[in-house]
């Protein structure tokens, strides 16, 4: 039997799986200072709770979702997002009726049964962030700063912050009208799902990647143009106040998002560095979800960052450093000592083998350790330690019973 893995999906080890932790150890110090607490919730779910959600007009609802009947037959998918899910865990958990708001993150594997290329897998990883129950426009704020301070902070260039605002349940209807009679007579020049998406969902055909209905798009009424005068003031509070953060942004009008739930402000943020797969992240308000299923109405806005794309754009080398490594030729006095550094706060690693001295600082150097702590025969014999800065080259001995306060000297 030939083993393989399954395609779109990806193992990960050593360097690969460095940029993903450091993009981890980042959301959860920085999305804490914004008061997010972290969730976790199933990768499985029942379909439902996705298409009800998503809208069976997405792309993602009508043909990317991996599914199947549970032994009851009803229907599970792997979840393809987190957004409905953290709704449901809200309303399972009656979260809301303890608080007025909340606030949460979370970061997993979402599926999605598109086709593979470079930045789009079927197994795929988003971070992710939700706050639920704050209607003001500066809790959009509140969010698209949050998620852009967390790509200054991983040092991301070259990166566009895209805004729009899609209307509410008052004036979407009047603008789906104009789209409508917009298209109609255009009917003949667009793709086979957008004549469908015409009578379905105009609003989505806004959204096709097909060039010939993208230049129809680019002509078509603007969204923003259109708002009634609730949502006008809230997405002109939603831009003063990204000036006011100095947070640059441009206006796209024909940005709608792939899932139905949004309304009124939605945003994108881009990259120039990624080819075809250029969404490095979006969101957007979702203030009628809770009502889809059949809950009070509550504001709602969030955001998801594609991890895989972030890895893609970040230097390969971030990541965690080991702080020693140990080379030994007594390896009992070895894991006392390793024992001792992690005891006082170090990662710390030797190599058990006993290969040479060479081969073991080979392996020093790969896992890109900070100090290399040698004892070979003469240092068991004086009682002490060989120690090798590896940033600086710089080598010096003490003695064993020193080494605690060197550990305390280096400690940060
Ligand atoms: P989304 O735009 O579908 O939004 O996904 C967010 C990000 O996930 C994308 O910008 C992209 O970077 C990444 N992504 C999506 N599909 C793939 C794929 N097949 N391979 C690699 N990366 C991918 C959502 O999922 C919403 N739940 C975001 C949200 C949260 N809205 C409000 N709250």
């Amino acid at each position: 039997m030939q083993l393989k893995i399954v395609k779109g999906t990806r193992d990960f080890f050593g360097e690969k799986l460095l940029p993903f932790q450091f993009l981890e150890k980042k959301m959860h110090m920085l999305f804490q200072k914004y008061g997010f607490q972290e969730i976790r919730f199933p990768i499985l779910e029942y379909q439902s709770l996705f298409a009800k959600a998503i809208g069976e007009e997405t792309d993602i609802v009508g043909k990317e979702m991996y599914s199947f009947p549970d032994s009851n037959d009803d229907m599970i998918v792997l979840r393809p997002e987190g957004t409905a899910s953290a709704v449901r865990l809200s309303i399972q958990n009656a979260v809301l009726k303890q608080n007025k708001t909340f606030r949460a993150y979370y970061t997993g594997p979402m599926f999605r049964k598109e086709r593979p290329q470079k930045g789009r897998y079927r197994q795929f990883y988003q971070i992710g962030a939700e706050f639920f129950g704050e209607a003001s426009p500066y809790a959009d704020v509140e969010v698209i700063s949050m998620l852009i301070n967390y790509i200054e902070e991983i040092g991301l260039p070259d990166i566009t912050l895209e805004v729009n605002s899609i209307g509410c349940g008052e004036c979407r209807p009047a603008y789906q009208k104009k789209l409508q009679a917009f298209f109609t007579d255009k009917q003949d020049l667009l793709c086979e799902d957008c004549q469908r998406r015409l009578t379905t969902n105009p609003l989505r055909l806004l959204d096709c990647k097909k060039e010939s209905c993208r230049a129809l798009s680019a002509e078509a009424p603007k969204t923003y143009e259109n708002l009634c005068q609730a949502c006008f003031e809230h997405f002109d509070a939603v831009q003063a106040g990204l000036q006011a953060q100095g947070i640059q942004y441009e206006l796209k009008a024909t940005l709608v998002r792939g899932l139905d739930y949004y309304s009124r402000t939605v945003f994108e943020v881009t990259s120039n560095n990624l080819g075809s797969q250029s969404a490095v992240g979006g969101g957007g308000r979702f203030d009628y979800l809770f009502s889809v299923y059949g809950e009070k109405e509550t504001p709602a806005v969030g955001f998801a960052l594609g991890m895989d794309r972030l890895a893609l754009l970040l230097d390969s080398q971030e990541g965690t450093p080991i702080d020693l490594f140990f080379i030994n030729d007594d390896q009992l006095a070895n894991l006392q000592l390793i024992k001792q550094a992690r005891n006082s706060g170090f990662s710390a690693l030797s190599s058990f083998e006993g290969n040479s001295i060479k081969s073991q600082m080979r392996q020093a150097n790969k896992v890109k350790a900070r100090f290399v702590i040698i004892q070979g025969e003469r240092e068991t014999q004086e009682q002490t330690l060989s120690i090798k800065n590896m940033e600086t080259g710089e080598q010096t001995q003490i003695a064993v019973t020193a080494f605690a306060e060197w550990l305390e000297q280096w400690k940060q």
